[in-house]
């Protein structure tokens, strides 16, 4: 699945597509006519303010929650009929899973063969090469090998969410949604969280797609942005991002100063206002 003819075949068709997705949650709309095509081998960031909905695509897209309308499909399948082949092909990394509680007393490798654990294994005789082999591979390319036998409580933060990484890269899922893998880690362990990221979808042939409100972060690393507040409303290349300004347009702010700011005087330039997204 990984050399590079599989990889430009499967290029051209979308691993994730929805089509007018309408999603409520007690009786509030929180999705609004959502429509996302990801092919194979993207790196894909979704940045938008609290609340805009960037959590729910996700558990949609797993088929968490149930959309109102319209629909997802992976593989060119319809997740409302959900096959297993399809959901073991995706993975789900949240900030959560990587705050395990300290007490949980789990080597690194234990962690990750977690993920190469299916019914499928359970139910037969399976090949214990392969998993050993996905075990091994996946905590070689987050560089954990040499606490692969270190219990996971005493593993520093960012260790910790590289060995989440490594679990789901063992499930051999070809996409993997990751919901703000960066919040508290520091800024080190961030960049080498971002080039591993970046790495998967270059040279491994995983899709990527992570929400994050590091905006500095996606623009750096991601190959294409969307901005979601109940829709898409902005989809396109990094250098493309709209400014502070047209942001504000594209969420319907208004400019309440009318041009002049109460401190600064003049109308001021957005480039001086720190990006607060
Ligand atoms: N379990 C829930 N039940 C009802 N509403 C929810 C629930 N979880 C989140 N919401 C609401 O859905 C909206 C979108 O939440 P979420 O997808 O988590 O946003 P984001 O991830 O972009 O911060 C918010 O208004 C939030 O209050
Ligand atoms: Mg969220």
């Amino acid at each position: 699945m990984n050399s590079s003819k599989n990889r430009i075949l499967l290029t051209q068709y979308p691993i994730l597509k929805t089509n007018n997705l309408c999603v409520s949650r007690s009786g509030k709309q929180i999705l609004h006519d959502v429509n996302l095509s990801v092919n194979s081998g993207e790196f894909v960031g979704i940045v938008g303010p609290n609340g805009s909905g960037k959590s729910t695509l996700l558990l949609t897209i797993l088929g968490v929650l149930q959309s109102q309308k319209g629909t997802v499909e992976i593989y060119g399948k319809s997740t409302k009929h959900p096959t297993r082949e399809v959901y073991e092909k995706i993975s789900w990394v949240s900030q959560a899973a990587a705050n395990l509680p300290k007490e949980i007393r789990i080597t690194v490798r234990e962690l990750v063969q977690l993920g190469t654990v299916k019914l499928s294994n359970l139910l037969f005789e399976t090949d214990k090469q392969r998993r050993r082999e996905l075990v091994d591979n996946a905590i070689k390319i987050v560089g954990l090998e040499s606490v692969q036998n270190v219990s996971i409580g005493r593993l520093s933060g960012g260790q910790r969410q590289r060995a989440v990484i490594a679990r789901a890269l063992a499930t051999d899922a070809e996409l993997i949604l990751l919901d703000e893998p960066l919040v508290g880690i520091d800024r080190e362990t961030r960049n080498d969280f971002l080039k591993l990221l970046d790495d998967l979808s270059h040279n491994q042939g995983k899709t990527i797609i992570m929400i994050s409100h590091d905006l500095a972060a996606i623009r750096q690393t991601a190959h294409r942005i969307i901005y979601l507040e109940e829709t898409i409303r902005f989809d396109g290349i990094p250098p493309d991002f709209p400014n502070l300004q047209e942001l504000a347009i594209l969420r319907g702010i208004k400019d309440v100063h009318g041009g002049h700011h109460p401190i600064i005087g003049e109308c001021c330039d957005e480039n001086e206002i720190k990006e607060s997204e």
